[in-house]
């Protein structure tokens, strides 16, 4: 019985040398790398080994010692542009044409050039310190035109009274005298008459008030 035992013992023994042999090369100690669950690395991290997230965005090592994965995520600089590319492998998004911004009705406009929108000069610069920079781009700095004057003071009714300026007085009736004030709106006053002394008043040609002959 003990003879049988031994041999079996030695049989397991055996078997296990062969399988080790076929399945590895001798003398391995497999030591595995253990990846934090938020590790963006695909696949598995040797001892002492460093690998790049596929988007260049993450560098991780393993610690030889403790086999511990460490990683570090860069950051990207502010975009630049509104037209950039992403090239394989690098984290930051790349801008070929150089810098440039957007309007507020969505024009792309070069450093140091301008558009006209919407009555506002538009410019993109990449000079001006506190230059608005939305999580999209730059966006440009707009500042209104000044507004040509009206071709004339107007009436409350809309009427405009064509070449009256500011500070000018016009009779649109006899009877009615206005000042244009500075908003080029026209303020009208009427002429009261007094009642006429005479049955026989008329109004003379370009006059308000009756007289008498
Ligand atoms: C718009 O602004 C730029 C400066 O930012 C100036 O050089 C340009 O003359 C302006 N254009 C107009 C039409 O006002
Ligand atoms: C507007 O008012 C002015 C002055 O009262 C008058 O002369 C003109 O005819 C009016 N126009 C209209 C369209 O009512």
């Amino acid at each position: 019985m003990t003879s049988f035992r031994c041999t079996v013992a030695l049989v397991v023994v055996m078997a296990a040398i062969v399988l080790q042999a076929s399945a590895m090369p001798p003398m391995t100690t497999e030591r595995v790398c253990v990846k934090p669950d938020s590790s963006p690395i695909e696949g598995d991290i040797g001892p002492g080994q460093v690998r790049s997230s596929s988007d260049g965005c993450t560098d991780c090592w393993c610690d030889e010692n403790t086999l511990i994965v460490y990683c570090v995520s860069g950051s990207c600089p502010p975009r630049s542009c509104h037209d950039s590319v992403r090239k394989p492998g690098v984290c930051c998004d790349e801008c070929p044409n150089g810098y440039n911004c957007k309007t507020p009705g969505g024009t792309l406009v070069s450093d140091g050039q301008y558009v006209i929108e919407n009555n506002e000069n538009c410019t993109c610069s990449s000079e001006y310190t506190g230059m608005p920079t939305g999580s999209e781009g730059p966006q440009t700095m707009c500042i209104p035109l000044p507004t040509p004057p009206p071709p004339g003071c107007s009436h409350f009714n809309g009427t405009v009274v064509v070449g009256t300026k500011p500070g000018d007085f016009i009779h649109p009736d006899p009877c009615t005298i206005c000042l244009c004030n500075t908003l080029y709106k026209l303020w009208c006053c009427i002429e009261v008459c007094p009642r006429p002394e005479c049955r026989d008043a008329f109004i003379p040609q370009g006059q308000c008030c009756p007289q008498c002959p």
